[in-house]
């Protein structure tokens, strides 16, 4: 039952996949970090990419990039265009799931997602997704958001090392988004390696390691929110899970296993974007002490700078689409199957949507993000995961816990999408 037990523990993910290199020289330290990055990819995890993406919004708003081969994107406008065209899928049409998924439970899994569908599959599990965390209410995921952060930093004061951030800001958005779906407490702390294992699979540049783990971790969620769906003891009879299956019902065929996918699709979604944003948002505070000033233990100002954080540093730094047919983006010609990548990070720096993007504003009128995406498959959990982040933060400000030490020369987890920072892990 929800509430009965309290781990103690927080099971970590494994300790992130960063190459061993020879210690870095001053000469090439500088040059790591004054360089500009060679491309939209390498720019997700370069320490300062963002005064590479302004140059793109302003020179090159839409141009190929012959090494990557593929379409960028960058400015407000085109970026918008772009995520709002038909046209543009989330999958290549003749490759609805990745060859390396392709024929394990991984792959049914993902072909199931409403992140990975579009046009009728994904018009029908939209509202379906959508009514589900609906039913999740302010004051429930409040709660919930502020149980698991009191149970993960107890104890922290005593625990000297820096990496203690890192599972906290990792481990509190699984917790609370498997809490919310009635994943019983105490499989909690299982299912963050799990959650890590799976995401972990999902790149294009998954290593067939990577894939392996991913494929074993894809069963033992499947089987986890499984057990949770016919777990008549279950304390949330009208939680997200029952509402996903009850929007269902009607509409599918395989009404469980469409549950099921995207039960581990929301876990997916929450992990790395949302731990993302809170380590980006400690960063922050971290390299500006009179920030925490500022923000104290304030739950509105934490929330201003999380949207901020958001904004000028985002989890997310871009996403992808792949043309159907032959035809137009943004007034230039493409062909099916080319791909188009979309750099959400920089069109939250174009000045004609933010002005003065390079300023650092708390307390910015008129944001506009592009870190949640747009158009029918922008983000359903944004409210959840800012409001997981500005708690998060929030109770880490009140424990009094030092996080300067956090400030420096910050290594990424290697990703072609998100900036997550590996918080106490510096270079
Ligand atoms: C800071 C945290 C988060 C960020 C930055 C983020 C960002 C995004 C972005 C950019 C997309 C659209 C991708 C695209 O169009 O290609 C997306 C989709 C999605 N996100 Fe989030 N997300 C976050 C947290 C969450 C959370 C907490 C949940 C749920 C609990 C969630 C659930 C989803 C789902 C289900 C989709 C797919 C929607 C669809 O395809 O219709 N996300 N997210």
């Amino acid at each position: 039952m929800i509430g009965s037990s309290r781990p103690r523990l927080i099971v970590l993910p494994r300790q992130p996949n960063v190459q061993p290199s020879p210690p870095p020289t001053a000469a090439s330290e500088h040059q790591r970090t004054t360089m500009p990055p060679a491309h939209p990819i390498a720019a997700v995890t370069h320490p300062n990419p963002y005064p590479y993406y302004e140059r793109l919004v302003a020179e090159r708003p839409l141009y190929y990039d012959t090494e990557l081969a593929c379409w960028v994107v960058s400015s407000a406008a085109v970026v918008t265009a772009i995520l709002t065209d038909p046209n543009c899928r989330v999958r290549p049409v003749a490759e609805p799931v990745p060859p390396s998924l392709s024929g394990s439970p991984a792959g049914e899994l993902f072909r199931r997602l409403v992140r990975m569908t579009d046009g009728r599959e994904h018009e029908r599990l939209r509202p379906a997704i959508a009514t589900a965390l609906d039913t999740v209410t302010k004051p429930d995921s409040e709660t919930t958001i502020q149980r698991w952060a009191t149970t993960l930093l107890a104890g922290r004061d005593d625990d000297p090392s820096p990496g203690k951030f890192a599972n906290y800001a990792m481990g509190l958005p699984v917790y609370v988004v498997g809490s919310l779906l009635g994943i019983a407490d105490a499989h909690l702390g299982q299912i963050v390696p799990w959650v890590d294992d799976f995401t972990r699979c999902l790149t294009p540049k998954s290593t067939p390691e990577q894939v392996e783990r991913g494929k074993d971790a894809a069963v033992q969620l499947t089987s986890l929110i499984r057990a949770t769906c016919h777990d008549r003891e279950s304390e949330l009879p009208n939680g997200p899970l029952h509402s996903l299956a009850h929007a269902l019902t009607s509409i599918e065929d395989n009404t469980e296993e469409a549950v099921i996918a995207n039960g581990v699709g929301l876990l997916a979604q929450t992990y790395e974007a949302t731990g993302g944003l809170i380590g980006n948002t400690l960063l922050a505070l971290a390299s500006r002490p009179e920030l925490l000033q500022q923000v104290a233990s304030d739950l509105e100002r934490t929330r201003q700078l999380v949207h901020e954080v958001l904004r000028f540093d985002s989890p997310i730094q871009n996403t992808r689409r792949f043309v159907a047919t032959d035809g137009a983006i943004a007034g230039q010609p493409v062909t099916a199957g080319e791909m188009v990548l979309i750099v959400l990070a920089a069109a939250n720096r174009d000045p004609l949507a933010n002005p003065n993007p390079e300023r650092f504003a708390v307390q910015r009128s008129h944001r506009r993000l592009f870190t949640f995406g747009a158009g029918p498959h922008a983000c359903p959990g944004a409210a959840l995961a800012s409001t997981i982040a500005t708690i998060g933060v929030n109770q880490i400000i009140a424990s009094g816990l030092d996080i300067g030490p956090l400030a420096g020369a910050v290594v990424y987890r290697p990703s072609a999408n998100a900036r997550v920072p590996i918080l106490g892990f510096t270079k």
